[in-house]
């Protein structure tokens, strides 16, 4: 199996440094190539996803991805972060995975990531007014919808499809496609909710989502939401999948250049977005439980700063390599 490994910019490298690391414990047939990504690769080659990156890249198994963004290139008209769109566009990943867990919560955001109001016709009228439009075709939501049941049915088979029906009519057209695809998952539980009550419901009472269903937008602040539930940026993961290539697993934080170089940015959320690669990249879901239980071990016994703790970025994953010697 083999794993393009994108260290990209501030803390990335760090938290790859600890993917690295931990992954060669793990008695999988890994090879990990490191490649130039985001700042550091506008700096080796002026291109931010430079070619030999993505035919490296379109020709893996999976990328892990540590993180890019660098000050340096504020305002500049190349930036590291054109590097990560255009690398999403040409995998086609269009289901945006993020998990939650932690106490009493445990819970999987199935997000829409090439759709919706983030993709639509926009513009600027005479008049000064500004306009972004929210599009969404019934296949575009068909095989969101299709990605969403599969997954419930590797969790506790329930799927909660989250939408603005009682507005939007693309809202409306999500919730037809999601009840005829639902018919083909008979032992699935599906429910409704509107987007609106599930900010709150997710605050109050979390333990009740398996599996969120939802459009680009409303996937993109409720997975945040959850996040903050589960101990935030340093912790939170996420996988993007498309269909017969490679997936991109990355950590859901940035760059975080006001820690970087300091070796104490926490790499557990790499480490969880190598055990979703596990999981969901390279189909060794046994490997994938083993590291992240090893990970929420960690998370308990050698935290690092962000989480209220001492832990260099390496006593983390010496910590993770521990556990996993141990189970
Ligand atoms: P950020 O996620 O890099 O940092 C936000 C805050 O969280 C900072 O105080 C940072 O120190 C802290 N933090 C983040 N990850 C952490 C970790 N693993 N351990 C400990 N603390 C952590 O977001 P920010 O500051 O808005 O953006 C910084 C740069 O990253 C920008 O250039 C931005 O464009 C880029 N960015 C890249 C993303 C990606 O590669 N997918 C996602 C988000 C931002
Ligand atoms: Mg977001």
């Amino acid at each position: 199996m083999r794993i393009a490994l994108l260290p990209g910019d501030g803390i990335g490298p760090e938290v790859a440094a600890a993917a690295e690391r931990v992954l060669q414990e793990l008695p999988l047939d890994l090879e990990l190539e490191k490649h130039p990504f985001g700042g550091a690769a506008i700096d080796e080659t002026g291109d931010p996803l430079p070619a030999a990156t993505l035919a490296a890249v379109e020709s893996a198994d999976a990328v892990l991805m540590g993180a890019v963004g660098d000050p340096r290139f504020d305002g500049a008209e190349v930036r590291p972060e054109q590097g990560l769109l255009r690398l999403r566009s040409e995998l086609g990943v269009y289901a945006n995975l993020r998990p939650a867990h932690g106490e009493g919560v445990d819970l999987l955001v199935v997000r829409e990531l090439v759709g919706g109001l983030y993709f639509g016709a926009r513009g600027v009228r005479d008049d000064g007014t500004v306009f972004d439009t929210m599009e969404y075709r019934p296949d575009e939501v068909e095989r969101i919808a299709r990605r969403g049941f599969e997954l419930a049915r590797s969790r506790r088979g329930h799927v909660m499809s989250v939408d603005k029906a009682n507005v939007l009519d693309t809202s409306r057209l999500w919730r037809r496609v999601v009840e005829r695809v639902a018919g083909d998952y008979p032992d699935i539980e599906l429910r409704h909710m509107l987007v609106d009550n599930c900010g709150m419901q997710l605050v109050l009472a979390p333990g009740q989502f398996d599996v969120i269903l939802t459009e680009n937008t409303f996937g993109d602040i409720l997975s945040d939401v959850a996040a903050g539930l589960t101990g935030g940026l340093g912790l939170a993961a996420s996988a993007s999948l498309g269909d017969g290539r490679p997936g991109i697993f990355e950590p859901v934080h940035g760059s975080a250049p006001d820690i970087a170089g300091r070796g104490i940015a926490n790499p557990a959320a790499m480490l969880r977005s190598a055990a979703l690669m596990l999981a969901h990249g390279v189909d060794r879901p046994a490997e994938a439980a083993r590291l992240e239980a090893a990970v929420d071990a960690a998370v308990a016994s050698t935290p690092t700063p962000d989480l209220g703790g001492t832990a260099t970025t390496t006593e983390f994953a010496d910590a993770v390599v521990r556990e996993l010697a141990s189970r």
